[in-house]
């Protein structure tokens, strides 16, 4: 399985922080941002990723990262987004490293208390299809900014609705997204959302209507540090009492 580490973006909701900088590169606790994504992935054995990320600060990742021997990564490629266009947009530059494998895409502003080992392993035993990770958020009002999925009363995943108004359910679709080898052909198919992107959710809506959607719920900790300046402290703070992504 390879995995794709999504940096792009344009940072607005950390502005000013992000004028001078990528938001990937922001310290949690007492390392930049992105190395956490890394961390989570090699820990779960996924050693072949690709980097995806754009912006002025791009050169930067090279300087910090190399070729990811360092960070236990056995083969690391760069990719660079030309303009903001979307999670699944970002994604698509992936396509030929990706190689009709199965892929593991992981938000670089996502922090996790526990290792994603388990649920990497339940993917390679999925036969076909997607699976995500939902982490269980109490406030409606948080969730309104999230992806949050809409369950029938067996557990199965009916759709999912991106930052809802009416929130129907609360889980919360965190961005760590786990694909089979049709995933491109998928993206391929998208339209502009009303925010100007290609939507990871539609990506997922995709395989929702084709009951090939799984999902875990995470243990622990979860927390997009891109979310606002807010949840980007929440986040530090989380990680500087408790670490992340431990076994
Ligand atoms: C993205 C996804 C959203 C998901 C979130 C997790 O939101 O679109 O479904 O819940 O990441 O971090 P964005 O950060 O693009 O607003």
């Amino acid at each position: 399985m390879k995995g794709v580490i999504l940096a792009g973006g344009s940072g607005t909701r950390l502005n000013p922080l992000t004028r001078i900088t990528n938001k990937h590169l922001l310290p949690i606790y007492d390392r930049p941002m992105v190395t956490y994504a890394i961390e989570a992935l090699v820990k779960a054995d996924v050693t072949e990723l690709m980097l995806v990320t754009g912006g002025t600060h791009a050169g930067e990742f090279l300087r910090l990262l190399g070729n990811g021997h360092e960070y236990g990564i056995g083969r690391l490629l760069y990719a660079y987004q030309e303009r903001p266009g979307g999670i699944a947009e970002a994604l698509a530059l992936a396509e030929r490293f990706v190689g009709g494998d199965r892929v593991v895409v992981v938000l670089a502003d996502n922090i996790l208390e526990r290792s994603i080992a388990g649920p990497v392993r339940s993917f390679q035993r999925q036969p076909h299809g997607a699976r995500i990770l939902l982490s269980a958020v109490d406030d409606p009002a948080h969730l309104r900014h999230l992806g949050v999925p809409a369950l029938d009363s067996d557990g199965r995943v009916t759709k999912i609705l991106e930052k809802p108004d009416d929130p129907p359910s609360h889980y919360a679709v965190t961005g760590i997204y786990f694909y089979d080898e049709r995933v491109f052909e998928v993206v391929s198919t998208l339209e502009p959302s009303s925010r100007g992107e290609l939507e990871i959710t539609d990506v997922n809506n995709w395989y929702v209507e084709r009951a090939q959607m799984e999902y875990d719920v995470l243990d622990g900790f979860w927390g997009d540090a891109g979310e606002s300046i807010d949840a980007y402290y929440a986040v530090n703070d989380f990680v500087r009492l408790h670490g992340a992504n431990k076994g």
